[in-house]
């Protein structure tokens, strides 16, 4: 296990950080009612979840709240019928929040696009029908290579409302990351866009589209393009349509599909400790029990919100807080295309300003990011319509947390620093409004959720002592299995401590229960919030002519958290004339391979690496030496 040296960089902050009294009075859950929630979820937590899937809308409600018969296969609400963008859409359209705003998007150049729940609920049908036209089936795969465009929701619930499922590739990996991804899907539709802007360029997406769909993926017949930038798009004959076209001649009506509560509604592939990704796979019933409950509770959602979560839709914050979350509560979700220092460090506070921002949830690396730039930027924007911020993705350093608190938050919004991964689907571990804030702790599990941190053995570790974190029951929005690999689901979370989901986190309880998280105790590094896998790192640089063997570590970094050190072991007999050059040519061609996602910071030359005798790599000895740490127990390092 590597806990221990992580462990030794854990937090020791002390202060902490008490929610103005009005808040707490306005609180859609005040401290009596979080107590008796605690209380009812101890005594009988499916009695609990019960309560929360009754404030959601159900074609046919459950027989059964949890079988587990077959654990760690858990299902949930079984026996319902439901469909989460009946939740997320129709149930709108017929109160009052059928002519709010469901989405204001802003494009980077400074367009805008605001949709009511009425217009979205036309373009999502329309689009739903396209889809039917098309062929797309219950329970086909919808891939969606899209960046941040009003379309981006349009398409995760027209896919939805029809039965199929979407898979979501994040627009920054590369064309081979997005054909393996349709090819493990086996996708039959794969929507994009010609292009968008990103730092004052255009990015051109359909290229790469182009480029994944070369060979292979035989699945796909039909290739939707949303327009948005202009960038010369190819378009191939028989494949390739353009999405104004295809959706002009719909119907702005169509039925939602009736769903069994365990249907699949999403596929996210996500970083794990093999080269391959894990194909996290998500359903209607629970998803969106946990998804609704979390953010109505833990953003507090009120009608005149305005919600602002800056995370990318090809994310798991994305889907459950851009888009699904938002909309079922019925609030205003907002988004935005472009770079947050375009034009200049403003340009998010500019955005708060103008649209009177009231939530903002964002990540520590854009915090640290835009840090750097002192506070005169947040200064020159009047912050006040601001009443909660957030945070998510990694920890988040004291030091950032005050920043953002004092300047962002006037030192009056509380930081719902939230804990939790793709693999379960919302909030985990996380304070409420009304909680004692401690700066760099996402507090306690919320009520359903039963964490701990035990030692190897699975035992539970005394307060301010380090271990691994684990969930000790199932919960609604809990991944359901790895997509077309069961066994990996099984070995990867359950094995461990039968019984006991392990969320591969490193971190530590204090005296008052408060949980302070670490990082992974995985191979799987977490820069600026975005999971890659060593083994995806060290394969594409293997896949280079130069390289026989390759380890990477993450290294601690004061802007991402977090970035990947290469040592490399070149072929022998490859000639190196320049090594500079070599380097330069390693890190675009993993650019290249994985997408502009997997950055390598340095890379270095070696002649052997550190290996246990069954021939693993032990990073954990590459880490201490890097870092000048003592190096541990190498009992079995090879020699
Ligand atoms: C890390 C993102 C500390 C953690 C929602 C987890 C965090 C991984 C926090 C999941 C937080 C996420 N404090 N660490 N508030 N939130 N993490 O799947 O290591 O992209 O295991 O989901 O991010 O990343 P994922």
């Amino acid at each position: 296990m590597e806990t221990k040296g992580a462990l030794d960089a854990l937090l020791h902050e002390e202060r902490v950080f008490r929610p103005l009294p009005q808040l707490v009075i306005e609180a859609n859950v005040n401290p009596q009612e979080y107590a008796e929630a605690m209380k009812l979820a101890s005594e009988d937590y499916l009695k609990y979840w019960e309560e929360a899937a009754k404030e959601l809308d159900w074609f046919k409600k459950w027989d059964q709240v949890l079988d587990d018969s077959d654990a760690p296969f858990y299902k949930w609400f079984v026996g319902a019928k439901c469909n989460i963008v009946y939740n997320a859409l129709d149930r709108h359209i017929e109160t009052a929040n059928k002519n709010k705003l469901a989405l204001i998007w802003e494009g980077e150049p400074g367009d805008t696009k605001k949709l009511t729940y009425y217009e979205l609920y036309r373009a999502v049908n329309r689009l739903a029908n396209a889809l039917k036209t098309l062929g797309v089936q219950k329970g086909d795969r919808v891939v969606l290579y899209m960046p941040p465009l009003p379309e981006i929701v349009i398409a995760m619930l027209a896919v939805a409302k029809i039965g199929a499922v979407h898979s979501m590739v994040f627009a920054g990996f590369s064309a081979k990351a997005l054909r393996d991804r349709i090819t493990d899907a086996e996708a039959k539709i794969v929507i994009t866009a010609d292009g968008f802007y990103r730092n004052g360029k255009v990015v051109n997406l359909k290229k790469v589209v182009d480029e994944a769909l070369v060979d292979g993926c035989d699945s796909v017949d039909t290739v939707i393009v949303v327009h948005r930038a202009s960038v010369e798009t190819e378009m191939v004959d028989m494949r390739d349509v353009w999405y104004e076209d295809l959706v002009r001649q719909e119907r702005p009506v169509c039925p939602t599909e009736v769903m069994d509560s365990e249907d699949m509604l999403f596929l996210l592939y996500s970083s794990g400790t093999t080269g391959k990704p894990k194909g996290i796979v998500h359903t209607h019933g629970g998803y969106m029990v946990g998804v609704h409950r979390s953010l109505k509770w833990v953003f507090d959602i009120k009608p005149t919100d305005i919600f602002w979560c800056t995370a990318d839709a090809g994310w798991i914050t994305g889907h459950s807080y851009v888009v699904y979350g938002p909309l079922m509560v019925g609030t205003t979700t907002v988004m935005y295309e472009g770079h947050p220092l375009y034009p200049q460090a403003d340009r998010l506070w500019d955005i708060v300003e103008r649209y009177g921002i009231t939530i903002f949830y964002t990540a520590p690396t854009l915090i640290r990011m835009l840090m750097r730039f002192g506070s005169q930027y947040p200064k020159k924007h009047d912050l006040s319509t601001l009443r909660l911020l957030g945070s998510v993705g990694e920890p988040i350093n004291p030091e950032a947390w005050v920043w953002f608190y004092t300047n962002v938050g006037r030192s009056e919004c509380p930081i719902m620093d939230t804990w939790w991964q793709t693999e379960t689907g919302s909030f985990m571990i996380s304070p409420l409004p009304i909680t004692l804030l401690k700066p760099g702790s996402a507090t306690k599990p919320l009520p359903g959720i039963e964490a701990d941190v035990v030692d190897d053995d699975g035992n539970p570790v005394p307060p301010g002592k380090g271990g691994l974190l684990v969930i000790k029951k199932p919960w609604p929005s809990m991944l359901r299995t790895l997509y077309k690999n069961p066994e990996r689901y099984k070995k990867t979370y359950w094995e461990k401590f039968p019984g006991m989901y392990l969320a591969g986190d490193v971190a530590r309880k204090d005296e008052d229960g408060y949980f302070w998280i670490q990082g992974r105790s995985d191979d799987v590094l977490n820069i600026a919030g975005h999971r890659i896998g060593t083994a995806e790192l060290e394969s594409a640089l293997v896949a280079h002519e130069a390289v026989a063997e390759a380890a990477v570590i993450g290294v601690p970094d004061k802007i991402k958290g977090e970035v990947a050190k290469a040592f490399v072991i070149l072929n022998a007999g490859y000639e190196v004339t320049d090594p500079d050059k070599l380097i330069t040519e390693l890190k675009s061609h993993v650019r290249s391979e994985l997408g502009p996602v997997a950055v390598i910071k340095s890379i270095e030359f070696k002649d052997k690496l550190p290996k246990t005798r069954s021939g693993k790599i032990m990073r954990r000895i590459l880490r201490a030496q890097e870092l000048g740490k003592e190096i541990g127990d190498t009992s079995t390092l090879e020699d």
